[in-house]
């Protein structure tokens, strides 16, 4: 974070800590001693560890009355976990421009708006964290998930350069990449699927989507996740890029950027079932 302080002094906001790793992420950091505010579109009226907050981050006056509300309450903002999102599983060509949108509308302008309301803050204090959570579906397009892939890649662009544009501020950037975890992802994904219609990848698309969800299904811990943004928030000086996932996942990320993408698109085809 640059500036070292205490837990009980730092102050974290995690978007989308109603499920999954963001909710994990914040039971965490509440339990290590961080002053934690989490949010969701729709907080329920259950108790929490953590102050939760409404959010929509599709939505620029919630995300400033959500900032606005935090900031009555403490003196600053130490670190931002921009990790409010959900996918959309679709063939390329049929994939209706809305629904396209929707997926950058959450994924990328989502966590920019985000992230555009607290460098403020973090600039007036000249430090700050932020940490995106990107996928290692930000490293490779994966084929039925193109929108969440290309979301993330923009994702990832944009942190590489805000990374730059905020340093001499005292802001670092980071990005988390999970492989595929257990959470509530997998049942909140919107398959857009053609029945009715005689689609050319019905049959594929259906075979991809058993291979995605039983990976999901199967997938590691998210508490993985949340262990590694709490190292990172740890650390004095954070490294840019984690990847959190099985040995395979680590081993694809760095086989794209060995291989030929010729090879590289064999291997992750047959993983898929693409022949
Ligand atoms: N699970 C995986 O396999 C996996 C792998 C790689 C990356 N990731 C990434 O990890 C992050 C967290 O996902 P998860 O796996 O923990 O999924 P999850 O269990 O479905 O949780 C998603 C969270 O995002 C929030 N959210 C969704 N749309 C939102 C919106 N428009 N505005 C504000 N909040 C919104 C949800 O809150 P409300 O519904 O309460 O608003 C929920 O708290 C996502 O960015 C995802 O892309 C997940």
């Amino acid at each position: 974070m640059g500036k070292r302080k205490i837990p009980s002094d730092t102050v974290v906001l995690i978007t989308g800590a109603s499920s999954g790793i963001g909710k994990i992420t914040a039971e965490l950091l509440t339990k290590k001693g961080y002053r934690v505010y989490g949010t969701s579109r729709a907080p329920s009226s259950g108790q929490t560890s953590f102050t939760m907050l409404q959010m929509d981050v599709t939505d620029p006056v919630s995300i400033v009355k959500a900032v606005a509300s935090l900031m009555e309450k403490e003196n600053g903002i130490d670190v931002l976990v921009n990790n409010a999102g959900f996918g959309i599983g679709s063939a390329i060509e049929e994939t209706e421009l809305t629904m396209a949108r929707k997926q950058f509308e959450v994924v990328f302008w989502g966590a920019l708006q985000v992230a555009r309301n607290v460098l403020p803050v973090m600039r007036e204090q000249k430090h700050g964290l932020i940490i995106n959570v990107s996928s290692i579906a930000g490293r490779m397009g994966l084929p039925y998930q193109g929108f969440y892939s290309s979301a993330k890649f923009a994702m990832e662009g944009l942190t590489e350069a805000l990374s730059m544009e905020v340093k001499p501020f005292g802001i670092r950037l980071s990005l988390i990449e999970p492989g595929d975890m257990r959470t509530g992802f997998t049942s909140s994904r919107e398959w857009l699927i053609l029945e009715n219609i005689e689609s050319p990848y019905l049959k594929q698309i259906k075979k991809t989507k058993d291979i995605i969800d039983k990976n999901e299904i199967k997938g590691g811990d998210p508490a993985k996740v949340a262990r590694k943004i709490l190292h990172v928030i740890r650390k004095k000086h954070p490294g840019f890029r984690y990847v959190v996932g099985k040995p395979d996942e680590k081993a694809a990320v760095l086989l794209k950027g060995l291989l030929p993408f010729r090879w590289f698109e064999r291997i992750l085809s047959s993983f898929y079932g693409i022949k």
